[in-house]
């Protein structure tokens, strides 16, 4: 045995559209040096109204397909990671199966808000690990702004709109890969951060939409102390298990939700700026996209050498977390 999942292509797509701090500005009463202060972001990117978040999957999947000269037909397995689905059903994974021609794959959607893309490439590591699958693409995608209430300062200038997908395929080196990850729930937390309309719980009905329930609401000050707190544990939990420490790492990529929690993460972590990716300035918060960008941007930027230990963590609703150990391989 011995087999692990290699991440061997990442890919993203970010729509051409920018909102900036102050375009927001004439929209609610904020400024950009609040933005700034408070959150660290200056712009974030929106999707095109008649556009769903599967167009933005396709395209990230599909570059890595382009880059790598793979056929879609050898893809074996597509895991999308999103809580802004196209629809309640069919998943996103198969309308993006569909649209990518990928006939032999079959998909499914995880939704795990702002940690999704972590429990989404662990699951896609998994089924690599065992042996079952050869290609399998991981695809974090999100269109927040279909959710975002752009009357709600609280929440309307956090978020913005991505995709960004890895390919995970079979690599015989027993510590290059996926190497670990951990995973949490508290469900206790789901108060703080969701989007009540639109479920069976309270299905669509004039009501809802009057009562603005198919919106984020979220209860910022608290998230924002369960998020400082548990990145950085289940950060150090996972390094204290692999037997290593911060400087081991030359990456960090943590979910970018406030310059100020992964500021004080990879400062709890003993981690110098040039180890921190940081990419909320440009894209906001992208839910579960904002980690495989940051991992974009490192493999195209050839930051990324065979042996380089990368290190992900992320906090979100439900309230969910967890952190995923990499060890570039290729
Ligand atoms: O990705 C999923 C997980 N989510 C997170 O990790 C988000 C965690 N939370 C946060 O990042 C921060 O709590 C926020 C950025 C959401 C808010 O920052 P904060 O420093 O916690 O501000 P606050 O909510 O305590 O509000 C402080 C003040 C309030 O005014 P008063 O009550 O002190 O008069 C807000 O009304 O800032 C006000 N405020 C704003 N002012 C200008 C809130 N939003 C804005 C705004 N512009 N956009």
């Amino acid at each position: 045995m011995g087999r692990k999942a290699v991440v061997t292509g990442v890919g993203q797509y970010v729509p051409p559209g920018v909102l900036t701090n102050k375009d927001l500005e004439k929209m609610v009463d904020t400024s950009d040096e609040w933005i700034v202060t408070r959150t660290g972001i200056r712009e974030r990117h929106i999707l095109g109204k008649n556009l769903p978040t599967s167009y933005m999957g396709v395209r990230a999947a599909q570059m890595i397909l382009n880059e790598k000269n793979i056929d879609p037909l050898e893809i074996d397995m597509i895991v999308v990671a999103t809580v802004t689905p196209d629809m309640m059903f069919p998943n996103t994974a198969s309308r993006i199966q569909e649209k990518l021609g990928a006939k032999n794959a079959w998909g499914m959607d995880v939704n795990g808000a702002c940690t999704g893309f972590i429990y989404a490439l662990a699951t896609g590591a998994m089924f690599v690990e065992s042996g079952r699958y050869k290609k399998v693409l991981v695809i974090g995608a999100d269109k927040m702004s279909s959710i975002v209430d752009y009357t709600d300062r609280n929440n309307c200038v956090l978020f913005g709109d991505a995709a960004a997908a890895v390919l995970l395929e079979p690599g015989e080196e027993r510590d290059y890969g996926v190497v670990d990850f951990i995973l949490k729930t508290d469900g206790t937390g789901g108060k703080y951060l969701y989007m009540p309309g639109g479920g069976s719980l309270h299905p669509p009905s004039h009501e809802t939409v009057d009562k603005k329930m198919h919106f984020i609401h979220q209860e910022g000050r608290t998230v924002f102390k369960f998020a400082v707190t548990e990145m950085a544990n289940v950060s150090e939990e996972i390094l204290q298990k692999n037997g290593l420490s911060g400087t081991d790492i030359k990456y960090f990529i943590p979910h970018q939700a406030n310059l100020r929690i992964i500021d004080a993460t990879g400062k709890r972590l003993g981690l110098s700026d040039d180890q921190v990716v940081v990419n909320i300035d440009r894209y906001g918060n992208t839910t579960a996209a904002t980690i495989p960008l940051g991992l974009y941007e490192l493999y195209s930027q050839n930051k990324l050498q065979r042996g380089d230990y990368v290190l992900m963590a992320a906090f979100g609703a439900g309230f969910t977390w967890g952190s995923l150990l990499l060890r570039w391989a290729i």
